[in-house]
């Protein structure tokens, strides 16, 4: 869950596989003030952040199984808001830019001096705070597009926020649909704070639904250590934003289905019944239709909660916006892009849509040395992909077979957030089956599932 305190200001994961090196990072930063709690493994560190999610992870590079890139890569696509720092005994600039690319806040070479990792540490914090404001507060005209079909969501939006119906927000990843619901929040609020609680079912195990939608008790289970209200309680007279929508079981759509139809919300191991008033914006990166057909979404609920459908369009199916957006995302620099580099960014595919675009534009910005971009400064090959995609996809180029098995592991685990049971259903093997390949690629924690 999100509430717009974001994650613990000052968590910080260490990953690394070298004892001494690990404990030397973790001494310097708790000195300073960090809360740090360190693992080995990038698998490891997957799981520890799906527990309790820090707000910066400090990896090393070199580690046998899964590398930093690789742990980079996966936490910035499932983490986004997370800072990533990259520490290793390799100085090389084509690592440091590749790690940069991939979206590492910084890159510190071995040995770090402790006074460079506290203000790294401090650093990244503050850029996670700038980077986190703004989303609290977005304005309809931050939301860009002059295409027909943009025109219509920000007019829909606006429709949205003059009633107190639910809506469903519905695009590809990264076409803006977190965006859409901040933006609906902020004209609906009209000036009076109200909650905006942000919650991804994705990250939810099933069984951990009760307690984190309704609350529960102290001691009604093993581990509730104290009461907790849950987010019902928490989004109560504003918004609950349920992003992902599709990772719903179809059994807690149901539960979901009561809360929408009576208001009502019982704390686990509670007696209590609390009424609550909550308006849900519901995001899905599936077409409900489709859902609907294969029975994945209650039709029922899903008419309760599309009081407003606003469907965001691929940035591929709107490509005059791409040069608004580039220009937006590269004003902060002062820079400026040639002809050709802006021809490239419109006929690119943008398979991660708003997103990607905009993380290419900012990261060619912070690394060209010169004020005008120009195509080759932007990382994007001939055959309109990215030289360095941003999700572990399988290269054009030949690999061997072992290899890519690899890569749909690590992709699986963290499209799961270190899930072993739900990366093996994905897969379609069985969990003793992903235990062994992980074993094979030296990723076996010797945890149960
Ligand atoms: N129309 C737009 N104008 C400007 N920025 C945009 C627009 N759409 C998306 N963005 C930017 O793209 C990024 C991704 O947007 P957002 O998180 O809302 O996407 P999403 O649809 O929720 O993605 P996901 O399905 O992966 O969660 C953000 O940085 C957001 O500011
Ligand atoms: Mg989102």
């Amino acid at each position: 869950m999100r509430t717009d305190e974001g994650p613990r200001p000052r968590g910080v994961l260490v990953v690394d596989d070298d004892p001494p090196a690990a404990r030397y990072l973790e001494v310097a930063l708790t000195e300073a003030g960090f809360e740090v709690r360190a693992v080995a493994g990038g698998l490891e560190a997957l799981l520890a952040i799906e527990r309790s999610p820090p707000a910066l992870v400090i990896t090393d590079l070199q580690m046998p199984g899964m590398s930093g890139l690789e742990l980079l890569t996966l936490v910035r696509q499932r983490w986004p808001e997370m800072a990533v720092i990259v520490v290793s005994a390799a100085s090389e600039v084509a690592t440091i830019v590749e790690a940069i690319r991939l979206g590492a806040v910084n890159y510190l070479v071995k040995p770090v001096p402790p006074a460079r990792i506290h203000a790294a540490a401090a650093q990244a914090m503050a850029g996670l705070r700038r980077q986190n404001a703004p989303a609290q507060d977005v304005s309809i005209a931050e939301i860009i597009g002059q295409t027909p079909a943009m025109v219509q969501v920000r007019h829909a939006i606006a429709l949205a926020a003059r009633s107190d119906a639910n809506v469903v927000v519905t695009g590809e990843t990264g076409t803006g649909k977190e965006l859409v619901a901040r933006a609906i929040r902020r004209l609906w609020f009209a000036g009076a704070p109200r909650p905006f609680v942000a919650h991804n079912c994705a990250l939810t195990p099933a069984d951990l639904f009760d307690s984190e939608f309704f609350g529960h008790r102290r001691g009604s289970f093993t581990g509730a250590d104290r009461d907790r209200s849950g987010l019902l309680r928490e989004a109560d007279g504003g918004i609950l934003f349920l992003d992902e929508l599709e990772c719903l079981s179809p059994h807690n759509q149901a539960k979901m289905l009561r809360v929408l139809d009576d208001g009502e919300v019982r704390p686990v191991g509670s007696e209590q019944v609390h009424s609550v008033s909550v308006r849900f914006i519901a995001a899905t990166n599936r077409d409900p239709r489709a859902m609907l057909a294969a029975r994945e979404l209650r039709e029922d609920l899903y008419f309760r909660l599309r009081g407003f459908q606003i469907e965001l369009p691929p940035l591929a199916k709107r490509r005059e916006d791409i040069p608004l957006i580039a220009t937006h995302y590269l004003a902060p620099s002062r820079k400026r892009l040639t002809p050709e580099a802006l021809v490239a960014l419109t006929a690119h595919p943008w398979p991660g849509n708003v997103r990607e675009l905009r993380s290419v534009v900012e990261v060619a910005a912070a690394t060209s040395t010169v004020d005008l971009i120009d195509e080759g400064d932007l990382g994007l090959t001939s055959t309109g992909r990215r030289s360095t995609p941003a999700a572990p996809a399988p290269p054009e180029r030949a690999l061997s077979l072992q290899k890519s098995e690899r890569q749909t592991i690590l992709a699986a685990l963290a499209a799961h957030g270190g899930n072993r049971v739900r990366a093996a259903e994905a897969l379609g093997i069985h969990r003793s089956t992903l235990r062994r390949k992980l074993r094979e690629i030296g990723m076996d924690d010797d945890k149960p599932d």
